[in-house]
């Protein structure tokens, strides 16, 4: 190897602090099987980071319209959290465990952030009984609203960054890609027990299609 070819080694090798010596071994950042590659490009092949970072956006303003007085409140509610359940489940499945994984400090990252949503979960869990036409209701979506927000925040300035240095661009589509699989069978409603790994990838085969065909009633008695 000449001496350019040594430095330019070096200059890589330096340019991925965040990545653990275990992720390299076990090729976390760099081997990304071709059948994930073409099913990443078949499903849109959108960045994770870039992918949760959406809908994080989509949450905030989603809490803003399930805020809005008027006969849209109902349909509003429902989609945030809709929305709110199958983004963290797919967090929770796929992408605290591959921060755990491979970043340095990452144990400690995603148990912060496990906390956090577990703590979140519960303020949803309360809302959700109480329901766009309880009691309190802009009270709980409010405490509700702003744990969610101040945890995303943290999701994207301390996990997200670091992921985004860590991981490969290839590796970051792939768990785009698993993250929009998931999402598509995940419950629908916050489940106060469901929150962590193991949890959620047992629970979703099973609460999934129960939270949607009681979706599906709900729809059909509302119109
Ligand atoms: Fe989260
Ligand atoms: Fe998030």
């Amino acid at each position: 190897m000449g001496t350019l070819t040594k430095s330019a080694a070096l200059k890589t090798a330096r340019a991925k602090p965040l990545l653990t010596g275990k992720a390299m071994a076990v090729g976390v950042a760099t081997t990304t099987p071709a059948w994930s590659r073409r099913m990443a490009r078949a499903l849109g092949g959108e960045n994770v980071v870039d992918l949760l970072t959406r809908q994080h956006r989509q949450i905030k303003l989603g809490f803003l319209r399930a805020a809005l007085p008027g006969p849209w409140r109902r349909r509003n509610f429902d989609r945030l959290m809709r929305l709110l359940a199958v983004h963290e489940a797919a967090e929770e499945a796929h992408v605290h465990p591959v921060a755990r994984r491979a970043l340095r400090h990452g144990r400690e990252l995603a148990a912060r952030r496990r906390g956090e949503e577990k703590e979140a979960k519960q303020l949803l869990v309360a809302l959700w009984r109480t329901g766009p036409d309880g009691a309190g209701y802009l009270r709980r979506l409010n405490e509700a609203r702003r744990a969610v927000t101040q945890h995303a925040a943290r999701e994207e300035r301390e996990e997200f960054k670091a992921l985004r240095k860590a991981i490969s661009p290839s590796r970051l589509r792939m768990l785009g890609t698993e993250v929009k699989v998931t999402q598509v069978y995940a419950p629908t409603r916050p489940h106060r027990w469901v929150n962590n790994e193991a949890a959620n990838k047992l629970a979703a085969p099973v609460l999934g299609p129960v939270d949607r065909a009681l979706d599906a009633v709900r729809h059909r008695r509302a119109s």
